[in-house]
């Protein structure tokens, strides 16, 4: 991928917090963070409890957790999308209460629009955004074309797989080069193979755009393989059980996934969970 364009920190577009900078811990930060639903015909759901998480920018974190524990929920706050009930949550320094443009987020199904193109649908970011419209037509042939989908640009969602529109939806995340990716298990519809592949490209962009990301995911090994760190969480009410740091180096190759020092920080992940269903 011969992409240049400068990804836009939002660390310049904000008023930064005192001591923002690269080396940031707390470049997202996540303080006393509870979340209760309260559903006008059923029972409040209380989805998180007391999470603190603070993520360096540029860090690599993964989320696992049985299903349930408000990995989803978590992610949605950090985007914007929904209302905590309580706590504190800032990225760059800024209060985040709705969707910030210099984030990017993989939804859990692909959500594309059926009636768009994929490449329309890709395009769809840049365009609420106005950005240089030829800059992102580039970006997102770059984007589909590592993916896979080149010559898939003018099909309808609905004439693509499950895994082809969940790579879709990736390629649309990216397009506009977000500092912060929040990716709620965009590998799940993907083959093992694609997956591997994807899970490289990842980390390919991540380290290109020097970006931030927040990746939920089922698979344990997965989660080990990408991360800086790990947070680990247990339900009812969602909370943080562990955050493990992933001492291995990098960059990271495939190899690694199966290596012993690897499979240390699984096993002790998988302790956690030993009767629950892992989403
Ligand atoms: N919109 C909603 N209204 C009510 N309850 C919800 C809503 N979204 C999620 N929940 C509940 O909150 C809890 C956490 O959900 P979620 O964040 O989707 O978990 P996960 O992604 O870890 O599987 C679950 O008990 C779920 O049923
Ligand atoms: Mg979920």
């Amino acid at each position: 991928m011969s992409h240049t364009a400068p990804v836009t920190p939002v660390a310049e577009h904000a008023a930064p917090a005192a001591g923002s900078s690269e080396a940031d811990p707390s470049w997202i930060r996540v303080k006393s963070l509870e979340k209760v639903y309260r559903p006008a015909r059923s029972a409040p759901t209380h989805a998180l409890s007391d999470i603190d998480l603070n993520v360096r920018r540029g860090e690599f974190v993964s989320v696992v957790g049985p299903s349930g524990c408000g990995k989803t929920t978590l992610l949605k706050i950090l985007a914007g999308l929904i209302k905590r009930t309580s706590g504190e949550v800032s990225i760059a320094g800024r209060q985040v209460d709705r969707p910030i443009p210099e984030v990017g987020m993989v939804f859990q199904a692909a959500t594309l629009l059926p009636w768009r193109s994929i490449l329309d649908n890709v395009m769809v970011p840049a365009e609420i955004q106005k950005l240089d419209k030829k800059k992102a037509r580039k970006r997102a042939d770059e984007l589909l074309e590592m993916v896979g989908l080149g010559e898939f640009q003018d099909k309808y969602p609905a004439e693509l797989s499950g895994g082809m529109q969940q790579r879709a939806g990736i390629c649309r995340a990216l397009v506009h080069d977000p500092a912060v990716i929040l990716m709620d298990e965009p590998f799940g519809a993907l083959d093992a193979m694609t997956r591997e592949y994807m899970n490289l490209e990842l980390l390919r962009i991540w380290k290109e755009n020097a970006a931030t990301i927040v990746l939920v995911t089922h698979s344990i090994p997965e989660a080990v393989f990408l991360s800086d760190r790990v947070v680990v969480m247990s339900p009812r009410p969602g909370r943080i059980a562990e955050i493990l740091d992933i001492d291995l180096p990098r960059p990271r190759e495939l190899r690694m996934m199966s290596s012993d020092a690897a499979g240390v920080y699984v096993e002790r992940i998988r302790k956690h969970f030993n009767a629950s269903v892992i989403d």
